[in-house]
């Protein structure tokens, strides 16, 4: 398995600090000057020339210091996976300002805000043309975007935005080719907090899609405002090793989900392998929630819920939010299962084992305790059971069921369940 580039990565500002520090230190060794020796008197000269470069040393601290915030969407942005709404999955075309701001008051009074829910981010559909500037503008759907940022902003949550390397977005709107600086200054006036940078056409030629990539990125970085960078690409060149080093803080790992068992749990148990990948300020992104719009049964949603958790994927949430049953709320909502999505050590979680179309999952957590779940792809209900040794638990440990928020009890080497037909149980395990 190869490392991850980006874990080799310093932080840019411990970078420059660290710069700063270096040339001191080779003042000091006098490697970095050589005036001739003759001209010094020994080390009061020295203490004379350390004094007059004080000046120069301060600047370069502070330099460092107040580069931070333009160097945040590196890492900063998304310690923990963003978790949000996008308008794609439920509205695609069909969305405007007036639903926009319905969706975000919806997340504040359905307590999605209150779960964790930030994010209001517009996909495709919104962009017009450029003016003779060559500044982009949005359509007629979208009268005042700076207005409408602001609203969502007055709620307390982010707002984000979509946009295409290309020439043209996926729907065929006006995408940033040629335009990534202008496009980005305009986003970070509008108050723009998350950027979805996604192109359609696969090309040839690795180096010029992730040359694209880096462009959006250096252009966010010099507005200086932290902007979550999401990358979305469908996984090609495997995205996964580099997404990182051009700035992204997640990245699509797959085509397309659908508002179905069979396209979500392909795309979501296809997850395995990628874990090494992921951490914090850098997911991988198995693509939106389709929870609350109807398509799966309720085991269905669970699972997307359970297996996203588990894989500490971005949570944006993809239906209507002025349109939720109790149970959607309840699914999207539970603090215990979020979490394990949001659970600071980042760690993606992985298969343990399979057995045919029954297949367990663990994800470590920060505590020290396992979350497994035990999911059945097949459509009618099994037994099916953990062995200790295989999630690295010795011995006894005590167990708690997430969804029914229940502690279940002690258990000694093993943890057998009921699971329903493409349903899941999930547990954490702690051992004794
Ligand atoms: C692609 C993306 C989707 C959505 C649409 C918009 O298909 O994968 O998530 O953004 O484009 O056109």
């Amino acid at each position: 398995m190869h490392s991850l580039d980006a874990g080799q990565q310093q932080h840019p500002v411990n970078a420059s600090l660290l710069f700063c520090l270096r040339i001191r230190i080779a003042f000091r060794n006098r490697t970095l000057y050589s005036f001739p020796a003759r001209e010094f008197d020994g080390r009061r000269a020295e203490r004379q020339t350390m004094k007059r470069l004080r000046p120069l040393f301060t600047a370069l601290f502070f330099c460092a210091l107040f580069a931070c915030p333009s160097f945040a969407q590196q890492s900063d942005v998304a310690p923990t996976p963003p978790m949000g709404w996008n308008s794609w999955n439920h509205f695609a075309g069909r969305i405007d300002d007036q639903i926009v701001r319905e969706q975000a008051k919806a997340m504040v009074t359905s307590g999605l805000k209150k779960a964790g829910y930030k994010y209001i981010v517009i996909d495709d559909t919104w962009a017009g043309d450029r003016d003779a500037q060559g500044f982009i503008q949005p359509n007629k759907k979208f009268p005042d975007m700076k207005a409408l940022a602001d609203y969502v902003h007055s709620l307390g949550l982010k707002f984000g935005i979509y946009s295409s390397p290309a020439g043209k977005t996926c729907a065929g709107y006006t995408g940033s080719r040629d335009h990534a600086q202008q496009d980005a200054e305009t986003y970070a006036k509008w108050g723009v907090d998350y950027l979805k940078y996604d192109w359609c056409q696969r090309p040839g030629d690795p180096e010029r899609l992730k040359a694209a990539y880096e462009e959006m990125h250096q252009a966010l970085l010099k507005t200086g405002r932290p902007i979550v960078y999401s990358l979305c690409e469908y996984g090609w060149f495997q995205v996964w090793r580099w997404g990182a080093s051009v700035g992204g803080n997640l990245w699509r790992t797959t085509g397309d989900v659908s508002d179905n068992y069979w396209a979500m749990s392909n795309i979501g148990f296809g997850q395995n392998g990628l874990q090494n990948f992921a951490g914090p300020g850098h997911w991988n992104d198995p693509d939106m929630l389709e929870v609350g719009n109807g398509g799966m049964s309720e085991d269905g949603y669970r699972t997307q819920m359970s297996l996203w958790s588990i894989l500490a994927a971005p949570l944006m949430a993809g239906n209507d939010l002025t349109k939720m049953t109790p149970y959607t709320i309840e699914l999207l909502t539970n603090p215990e299962v979020i979490s394990v999505d949001q659970d600071p050590l980042g760690k993606q979680g992985y298969r343990v084992a399979q057995e045919g179309p029954l297949e367990i999952w663990m994800k470590p957590m920060a505590d020290g305790s396992k979350v497994v779940g035990l999911f059945n792809r097949q459509t009618t209900a099994d037994p099916m059971t953990v062995n200790f040794d295989e999630i690295g638990v010795r011995g006894e440990a005590t167990i708690r069921d997430l969804w029914l928020r229940k502690d279940l009890g002690t258990f000694k080497d093993k943890f057998s369940a009921y699971v329903p037909g493409q349903g899941v149980v999930l547990v954490r395990i702690k051992e004794k």
